[in-house]
């Protein structure tokens, strides 16, 4: 059996991505939908990256740009397609620039879920059985929409024929064509310059190329799909959806084979490039987006969404916590209700509690702040505890401020520090202070109204208010009890 390298040096690789996908009802191309977390033509194109195939080019149409743009960061090649007249048309223009190559895998740009084995079995197939032309093909109970492999008694294949074509009998055929071929090249072009449009859609179909072999003494031949799942198209909203949840759940199982729990799987939404380590735990209905890392022995509570998040061993994200482009240091304890914004580093063993908003700050180890704060262009220093209700005016309507907070500190509760402003290590900051100026390390600062107390008053206030017995007596409406108590205090 020959390498995959040797097998594939023969080998282009065209990729049919020009189509709008009509049936999705959408002002975006298809293969720009995502599914999986990628582009569906991003998907084709990584799965033959590792064929080593001489080329890979892609026929773009429809927003030829931002499709472009998907694929040649892979180093493919975008070839245009203008009008997009079928199939068979999109690969008669791929036709000079393939060039002298031998073969092609031809694939659809909107059936992301194909694996790089299967299209290695394809061409291992074609070559070795010798045919013009070999469709991928599979076996399918819902046939509905796909082309039918029509078999000969030689079990060769006859023709595809489209649903709309389609007689009843051949509606009836259970083996589709994923739209997956591996073709010589030289026995294909002949067949597509005879192609017509004369069919539902009036377009150049790359299925009519089948029956063309066939008349011109060609053999083609079937290799049936080993899962029928991997040829699925993303023709409708509801199809997308499907190959996204397969996508998730390849995902989750390669996860759990490393180590990770993951409780309902089903309901976990992890994007491709995603690392977790062994033994952490994540809960139903969590989110990991991105190029988020997690550490071993984290545990991931219910509701949490992260993106681009760096999570050190031993990290507790505890339930429906928000967090982008920022870190979280070994041990740290992070939510319920938690929200980071890029720029977010919590520290080791910190912890970081509900309604606690953390931007471009960093708390140092053990650091605390665990109930309804805003903590913006902060450092805090180690083991210090940001009481609730503080905030760190961090704006001044012009440019951002830095607040540095040392270690040790207390702030109390309903401190706003307004910015640029230090708090110095082991100092206090007394609750409901506005600190505008800088606090000493070891001082305290306070910086709020006197309290005054008025011995009696409420007691007056409700005899006052308490209406008279007796016949003339006189109602106090509510505002004028309001206005004598404003009065007498
Ligand atoms: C096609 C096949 C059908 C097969 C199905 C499998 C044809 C005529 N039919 O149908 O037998 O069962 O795929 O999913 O080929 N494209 C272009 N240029 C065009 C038209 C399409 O590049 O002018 C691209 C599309 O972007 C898409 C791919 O070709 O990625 C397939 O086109 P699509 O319209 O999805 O074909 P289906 O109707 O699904
Ligand atoms: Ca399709």
């Amino acid at each position: 059996m020959p390498s995959r390298s040797s097998l594939f040096a023969d080998f282009s690789i065209v990729v049919l991505a020009a189509g709008k996908g009509t049936r999705l009802k959408s002002a975006l191309a298809k293969v720009l939908h995502r599914a999986g977390g990628r582009t569906l033509v991003e998907h084709v194109v990584r799965a033959c990256l590792p064929l080593g195939a001489r080329e890979i080019l892609v026929v773009v149409g429809h927003q030829a740009e931002a499709v472009t743009g998907c694929v040649t960061p892979f180093g493919a090649r975008a070839v245009l397609q203008q009008p997009q007249n079928g199939t068979g048309h999109a690969l008669r223009v791929a036709r000079a620039k393939l060039g002298k190559t031998k073969y092609a895998l031809v694939l659809p740009g909107d059936a992301p879920l194909v694996r790089t084995e299967t299209l290695e079995g394809l061409a291992r197939a074609h070559l070795q059985n010798g045919a013009a032309a070999t469709v991928l093909t599979a076996v399918t109970e819902e046939p509905a929409g796909y082309g039918r492999i029509v078999r000969k008694g030689d079990q060769s294949v006859a023709a595809i024929v489209e649903e709309k074509a389609a007689s009843p009998e051949q509606k009836e055929i259970r083996e589709i064509n994923s739209s997956l071929y591996a073709f010589t090249l030289k026995e294909l072009w002949p067949c597509l310059d005879a192609l017509r449009p004369e069919n539902a859609h009036r377009e150049l179909y790359l299925t009519d190329a089948v029956a063309q072999l066939n008349e011109r003494g060609q053999r083609v031949l079937a290799e049936v799909a080993p899962e029928a799942q991997q040829v699925l198209g993303c023709n409708t909203r509801a199809e997308l959806a499907e190959v996204d949840r397969i996508f998730r759940m390849r995902k989750c199982r390669e996860l759990m084979e490393a180590g990770v729990t993951i409780f309902l799987p089903e309901t976990a939404w992890i994007d491709p490039e995603v690392r977790i380590g062994p033994d952490t735990v994540i809960e139903p209905g969590v989110q990991l987006l991105g190029s988020t890392r997690i550490g071993a022995n984290c545990h991931i509570h219910t509701g949490s969404v992260l993106t681009n998040m760096m999570l050190a061993d031993g990290v507790t994200v505890r339930e429906h916590c928000v967090m982008i482009d920022s870190r979280i240091r070994e041990g740290a304890v992070v939510g319920p209700f938690s929200r980071l914004r890029p720029g977010a580093d919590i520290g080791p063993n910190a912890q970081v509690g509900n309604f606690v908003e953390v931007k471009k700050s960093r708390l140092a180890a053990g650091a605390k702040a665990q109930h309804l704060s805003y903590l913006g262009d902060a450092l805090i220093g180690a083991g210090t505890n940001i009481g609730a209700g503080t905030i760190t005016c961090n704006y001044d309507g012009v440019k951002k401020n830095r607040t540095t907070i040392g270690a040790q500190v207390f702030i109390g509760s309903n401190t706003a520090l307004v910015a640029p402003v230090r708090v110095g290590d082991r100092a206090y900051v007394a609750a409901g202070s506005t600190i505008t100026e800088n606090v000493p390390a070891d001082g305290l600062g306070i910086a709020r109204g006197k309290q005054a107390n008025k011995p009696g008053w409420a007691a007056a206030r409700r005899r006052e208010m308490t209406p008279k017995s007796g016949t003339n007596r006189k109602r106090v409406s509510r505002k004028g009890a309001k206005g004598m108590a404003r009065r007498k205090g």
